[in-house]
């Protein structure tokens, strides 16, 4: 090791993000619309996927470059054949200082009922579960795949009971689509498993090409939380961790917290700690980027653990990514790389 490894603004790699599959299950409009995912669409063949091998081991060299959180994401990760057998491999890296990483899996839920005691045997530590609303109509349609909801509610139970904990249910909230569903899903969730599920609101991005994004539709956090907080009293808390995305805020009453992600009002790319692989072995430094930085030529082509980590830490060096601060500064709906095709967040993950 030569140094902390910065980027160009000063932030560490802290965390990895990790895409097993572009493929998933639902067709939420927000991420993955049905006009433009239909049955031509052309998902990734299977050659070009990293195997398991080659995800450890790159997740083993990002380790000895500081990583020390590492989610797996998709499309949808549990549609990833044999995921437990990553997990597995994943969950015995060690940091250069002897300790496991934080492992983690962000899903839609549709599969975790089937699958939740067997990620924990592999050692999985907890899950994030996406949920858009609790009314059974309004999330079908949200999904587009007229899935329903009480198989994820019974996906979330089965991961709290395999102790996949503490588990966090993502909402994205679009104005006048679900956002009716904000407090029903506070309720439940305070209650839910006694207090043990952080709820999470995130503002509807401008992520990808294909969503048809427009500022109107974005509900920002703090009209979320003043909604919440009018029946429920809230406070804020402090960070957890430095590059932390959501704002925590605890009811009064002690039955546990909510956060907010609010990317498009309120940018967090000042201490943006994550970097991105995708399923084909590509490295991204930022969630709106158009362009990756290809590591499988060098992984297949005999590259060395040290060229490996030369090419990340330069790749790093060089990152000045900020997207969302850039696009606070310009007018509403305009976006802050024009004409720049952006990556698909089901390609990227979330
Ligand atoms: P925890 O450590 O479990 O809290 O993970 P996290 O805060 O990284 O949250 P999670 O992975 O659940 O991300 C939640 C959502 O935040 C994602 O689905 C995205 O919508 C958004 N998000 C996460 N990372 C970024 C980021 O780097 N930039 C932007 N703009 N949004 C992000
Ligand atoms: N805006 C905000 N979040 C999004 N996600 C996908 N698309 C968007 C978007 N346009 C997030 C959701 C989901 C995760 C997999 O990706 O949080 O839970
Ligand atoms: Fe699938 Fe998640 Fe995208 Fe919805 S948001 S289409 S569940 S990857
Ligand atoms: Fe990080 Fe890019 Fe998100 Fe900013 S917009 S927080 S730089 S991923």
């Amino acid at each position: 090791l030569d140094g902390p490894l910065l980027d160009r603004l000063g932030r560490p790699l802290t965390d990895l993000r990790i895409s097993v599959t572009d493929r998933c299950n639902f067709r939420c409009s927000y991420c993955m619309p049905k006009e433009v995912f239909d049955k031509d669409h052309a998902y990734l063949p299977h050659s070009a996927l990293l195997s398991f091998e080659e995800i450890t081991r790159l997740a083993r060299i990002f380790a000895a470059q500081g990583v020390r959180k590492i989610r797996l994401t998709g499309g949808e990760p549990l549609l990833r054949k044999n995921i437990e057998h990553l997990v597995e491999q994943l969950a015995a890296l060690r940091t250069p200082e002897g300790a496991p990483l934080d492992l983690t899996l962000t899903t839609n839920g549709s599969l975790l009922a089937r699958k939740a005691r067997a990620l924990k045997a592999a050692g999985l530590q907890r899950v994030t579960v996406s949920l858009d609303a609790l009314d059974d109509a309004v999330f079908r349609r949200m999904n587009d795949m007229d899935f329903p909801v009480a198989d994820v509610l019974a996906g979330i139970d089965a991961a709290h009971e395999a102790g996949l904990g503490p588990i966090k249910v993502n909402m994205v909230v679009k104005r006048g689509t679900n956002e009716q569903e904000i407090l029903p899903m506070a309720r439940h969730f305070r209650q839910a498993h006694g207090g043990g599920v952080v709820l999470r609101f995130i503002e509807y991005m401008d992520v990808g090409a294909t969503n048809g994004w427009r500022m109107d539709e974005v509900l920002p956090s703090a009209e979320v939380v003043a909604r919440i907080g009018a029946e429920f009293p809230l406070r804020p808390l402090d960070a957890d961790s430095p590059g932390e995305t959501a704002q925590r805020w605890a009811y009064a009453d002690g039955s546990g917290e909510i956060g907010v992600i609010s990317s498009v009002t309120r940018a967090f790319c000042s201490d943006c700690s994550r970097l991105r692989l995708s399923t084909e072995g590509k490295v991204y430094l930022c969630l709106f980027a158009s362009q990756g930085h290809d590591l499988k030529a060098l992984l297949r082509d005999g590259g060395s653990d040290a060229q490996l980590a030369g090419a990340i830490r330069g790749i790093w060096r060089r990152r000045g990514d900020r997207y969302s601060e850039l696009r606070a500064l310009q007018p509403a709906d305009a976006a802050a790389t024009p004409g720049a095709r952006r990556v698909e967040m089901s390609y990227i993950g979330g």
